[in-house]
């Protein structure tokens, strides 16, 4: 599929724990590019105490790989956001731009600890969306909470959360009981977005084309470009 959007991954160089370098980062974006992708949302983590990232650092690389992208003449269209650890006084950062946004629209990424319970959960997810923000959860699949229990994510969603899995889940390169929870959630059409989540290009690379292909086969053209193009583009069209 060629046009996918990549709303989570970890490309700009020197943030986090994604690419070393712009050596690196060059490698992820043209691996990107040949699995088809030609929009990507970068989302280096904002984490207490693990990754403080100054948002300052984060547009600067930013704006370097922009121009970067403007002189090789590469048609990929490029956007910052973050992935954003759920913590106490995560609304005030977003409202101060200590942490962003996806692509400056009202969409927020954020993430959980394996060891965050349901409540803790449902109890940020409604703080964000009172506070007129519109929470994706990072790779669902990783919360032990809520494997266990799929209707959870039902409950999430009428909440007002957007799902998102990863790419590798989904083919089944993590593990087997989590590809059957994500296809699952495919099945249940409880699945909003796809991302690569790639942090390197060793060991998490982007297979976000594999992964559309296969769930173009297993769910049909339309099912597929919903969550590849579709739904993604409303966090960058701002709707
Ligand atoms: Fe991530």
């Amino acid at each position: 599929m060629i046009g996918i959007v990549d709303m989570h991954c970890h490309i700009l160089p020197g943030l986090d724990d994604g690419a070393k370098n712009w050596n690196v980062a060059w490698k992820m974006i043209q691996r990107e590019y040949d699995q088809g992708v030609r929009r990507i949302i970068f989302t280096p983590h904002y984490r207490e105490r693990y990754f403080e990232v100054d948002q300052r650092d984060a547009v600067r690389q930013y704006n370097q790989m922009r121009s970067l992208l403007a002189r090789m003449n590469m048609k990929l269209r490029v956007h910052l956001g973050c992935e954003c650890h759920s913590h106490d006084r995560m609304v005030e950062h977003l409202q101060s731009g200590e942490c962003l946004t996806m692509a400056q629209s009202k969409y927020v990424l954020i993430e959980f600890s394996s060891a965050h319970n349901f409540p803790k959960i449902r109890n940020r997810i409604y703080e964000l969306v009172k506070s007129d923000y519109k929470p994706i959860i990072a790779h669902i699949e990783r919360y032990p909470c809520i494997v266990e229990d799929i209707e959870k994510v039902k409950e999430l969603i009428e909440l007002g959360a957007y799902i998102q899995v990863n790419a590798d889940s989904l083919l089944g390169l993590e593990s087997n009981r989590i590809k059957k929870f994500c296809r699952q959630l495919m099945k249940a059409d409880w699945i909003h977005f796809i991302g690569s989540d790639t942090h390197d290009c060793v060991d998490r690379i982007s297979n976000i084309g594999k992964c559309a292909k296969m769930v173009e086969h297993k769910m049909g053209v339309s099912y597929a470009t919903r969550i590849f193009y579709d739904n993604p583009m409303k966090i960058v069209r701002k709707e």
